[in-house]
């Protein structure tokens, strides 16, 4: 049995489809019928249903977008950086090996040659830089109190998007939005996100980082292209002039952008689907809302 925490979020509904599917029990624990970010009692549960593993997909991420982060800190901060801590330690307690759900958006750019960062990259959008959103910076603390701790896996998302039309869904996000950035990035396919994590566990590749992004980077430009091109929105799509209009009219604080590999995922056997082809069988099965 596994032990899912967040599975009422966007990100934990696919962990829940995706276990379903493979006829896995699983427990989807909520903060209302557990306080999970309570180590005592958490442990007490562990130890009490014995879970094989345990996901961690509970999070802030603020609504509708990072922006809403910079207006609720505590919980951000509590969310990100405090809860991992919590559950790193009722899980080192129980003896139960976890999985974290981490970002790759504690990084800005690329590396200085043009490739993707990789997991022994130190994050570069962080509070110790100073440059970062106020979410960003949590969730590299998160990973920072996760340093060290025995049995988990820390897997790093990035801007997820699937086949459904919804208000979390890059896809659908480039198409409502009235103006967008152009920016380079590495992207996630949600459903194989969850689906490359748990295999690491069903495999059990060694615990620690992975980048688990589909291999290859997007601009901005290149994602409408492929949406135009699939009709599945062929309106024109208005840009910024550069990132500070964008900073300037659109946002209240910076956006991560970044080029990511996950070359170490496809080392231990678990290989994605370079990124343009999954961006175009989003497309192709588009459910729209
Ligand atoms: N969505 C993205 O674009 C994205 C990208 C990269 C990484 N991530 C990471 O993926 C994880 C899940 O994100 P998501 O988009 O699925 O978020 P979500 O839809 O907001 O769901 C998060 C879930 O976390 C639980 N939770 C526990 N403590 C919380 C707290 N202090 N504040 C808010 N929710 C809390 C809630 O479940 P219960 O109340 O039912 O327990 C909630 O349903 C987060 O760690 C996030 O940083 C997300």
């Amino acid at each position: 049995m596994i032990y899912l925490l967040g599975g009422s979020g966007y990100v934990g509904n696919a962990y829940q489809q995706l276990l379903s599917r493979k006829g896995i029990p699983f427990k989807n624990l909520r903060r209302s019928d557990l306080d999970y970010a309570n180590p005592d009692l958490l442990a007490d549960a562990l130890r009490r249903d014995r879970p094989a593993f345990l996901i961690n997909a509970a999070g802030y991420t603020g609504k509708p977008n990072v922006d809403a982060c910079e207006l609720h800190k505590t919980e951000c901060l509590f969310g990100n950086a405090v809860l991992p801590g919590k559950i790193a330690q009722a899980c080192e307690a129980a003896g139960v090996p976890w999985g974290h759900v981490s970002s790759g958006c504690i990084y800005t750019g690329s590396r200085p040659d043009g490739s993707g960062f990789t997991e022994t990259d130190r994050p570069n959008f962080t509070f110790r830089q100073d440059n970062c959103s106020f979410y960003s910076g949590t969730k590299a603390l998160g990973e920072e109190v996760l340093a060290g701790a025995p049995s988990v896996y820390i897997w790093r998302l990035r801007i997820p998007f699937d086949h459904i039309d919804s208000p979390r869904n890059y896809l659908t996000k480039l198409m409502r939005y009235q103006r967008l950035l152009e920016a380079t990035n590495s992207i996630s396919q949600l459903h194989e996100f969850v689906a490359a994590t748990f295999a690491c566990w069903e495999k059990r590749v060694p615990f620690g980082i992975y980048n688990v992004t589909n291999p290859g980077q997007v601009t901005t430009r290149d994602v409408v292209d492929l949406i135009r091109s699939s009709g599945v929105c062929t309106k024109t799509f208005e840009f910024f002039k550069d990132e500070s209009e964008f900073m300037h009219t659109a946002a209240k604080t910076p956006r991560s952008n970044c080029v990511m590999t996950s070359a170490k995922l496809a080392s231990v056997g678990i290989v994605m689907t370079e990124v343009r082809d999954a961006i175009q069988q989003a497309l192709r099965g588009w459910q729209k809302a």
